[in-house]
C-alpha cells in the first residue's frame, strides 16, 4: 500500500552524468501534464551497468533513459525490444514492465519531430548529407528513410566505417537511397537540403575537418549535439560557409524526452514551453 503513495521514479543514466539536462526537461513535462514522478539523474558504472539497472528496476524505478556509453548495452541486457531500437542498434529509453525491461529507441523519431516540427524542414523529396558513422548515426538512418528524402548519403573520416553502416541496411526497402560518399564524390553531389552532423566532434569541441563544398548553396545544417552556448563549432562552419538555417541537438534532446515520457505515462507533453524556457533566445 505504502508504494502507492509514493510518486513513480524514474532515471537517466550516463557517465558522465553532471550535466544532464533531461531531469530537469522530465520535471517540466511532470509539471504540465500533472503526473506525480521523480526523475533523478545516477551516474552509470562502467563495469557493473547491467547489475545496477537490474537493481533500479528492483527498486521500483519503472523507467530509465540511458546516455553514453551505455546505449547499446541498454539494448541488450533488455528483454524486449522495439522494432526501432533493433534497427538502431541501441536503446535511450528502458521501460520495467511486469513482463520485464523492454528497450526503446526515441532518438530518430525526436531528430524527425524537432526538424519537421519545429524547424519547418522538409524531409520527403530532400537531399540530405549526414557526417559521421558512429552510434549516433546509425539511430538516426532509418527514420530518416522513413521520411522518403530524395537521397540520404553519409561521409565518414574513416570511410570504411560509412561502408560497413550501410551494409547492414542493404535489404532495406529505401536502400536505394543510401550511399557511402568519399570527398570526391561529395564536391560532386553538393548541393544538400540539409547537412546533419552526427559526429562526436562538436561534444570534444573541435572544428571538424569538413570537405570543402559540402556547404555550398545547402539548405540547412543540423548538429545532433548542443553546447549551452546554443552553436557549435560544426553550425559555425556552416555558418561561415553562409548557410542560414541552422539548428542544434537541444530540440532533439526535447523531443526524444517527450516520446519517451509518452511511452512511459501514456500523455504527450507540450515540448515548446520547454523549449522556450531552456533557450529563451529562440534557435540556435
Ligand atoms: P557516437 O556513438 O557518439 O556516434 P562513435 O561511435 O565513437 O560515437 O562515433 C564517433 C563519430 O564521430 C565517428 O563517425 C567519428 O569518425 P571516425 O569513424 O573516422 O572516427 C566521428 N568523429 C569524431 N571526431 C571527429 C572529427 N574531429 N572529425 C571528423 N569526424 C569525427
Amino acid at each position: 500500500m505504502e508504494a502507492r503513495l509514493m510518486a513513480d521514479r524514474y532515471a537517466v543514466i550516463g557517465h558522465p552524468i553532471g550535466h544532464s539536462k533531461s531531469p530537469h526537461i522530465h520535471a517540466a513535462f511532470a509539471a504540465q501534464t500533472g503526473q506525480d514522478l521523480r526523475y533523478d539523474a545516477v551516474l552509470g558504472e562502467l563495469e557493473g551497468f547491467e547489475a545496477q539497472v537490474a537493481r533500479l528496476a528492483q527498486e521500483g524505478l519503472r523507467g530509465i533513459n540511458v546516455t553514453l556509453p551505455f546505449k547499446e548495452r541498454a539494448l541488450a541486457l533488455a528483454d524486449r525490444a522495439t522494432p526501432r531500437a533493433r534497427a538502431a542498434g541501441a536503446a535511450n529509453t528502458l521501460a520495467v514492465t511486469d513482463d520485464g525491461v523492454l528497450a526503446d529507441n526515441t532518438d530518430g523519431v525526436g531528430l524527425l519531430r524537432d526538424l519537421t516540427r519545429r524547424q519547418g524542414q522538409q524531409l520527403a523529396g530532400a537531399r540530405i548529407l549526414v557526417l559521421g558513422a558512429g552510434g549516433a548515426v546509425r539511430g538516426i538512418l532509418g527514420p530518416l528513410l522513413a521520411a522518403q528524402p530524395a537521397c540520404l548519403h553519409v561521409h565518414n573520416r574513416t570511410p570504411e566505417r560509412a561502408s560497413a553502416l550501410l551494409a547492414g541496411y542493404a535489404t532495406h526497402p529505401q536502400a536505394a537511397l543510401l550511399a557511402a560518399l568519399d570527398v570526391a564524390q561529395l564536391e560532386l553531389q553538393s548541393p544538400y537540403d540539409l547537412v546533419i552532423n552526427g559526429t562526436s566532434a562538436s561534444l570534444s569541441g573541435g572544428a571538424l575537418a569538413l570537405p570543402a563544398g559540402i556547404f555550398r548553396r545547402a539548405g540547412a545544417a543540423c548538429d545532433l549535439a548542443y553546447r549551452p552556448e546554443g552553436s557549435t563549432p560544426f553550425l559555425e562552419q556552416a555558418r561561415a560557409a553562409g548557410v542560414v538555417r541552422l539548428a542544434d541537438g537541444l530540440g532533439m534532446l526535447v523531443e526524444q524526452a517527450a516520446e519517451s515520457f509518452l511511452l512511459w505515462r501514456g500523455v504527450r507533453p507540450d515540448t515548446d514551453p520547454v523549449m522556450r524556457e531552456l533557450r529563451p533566445s529562440g534557435p540556435a
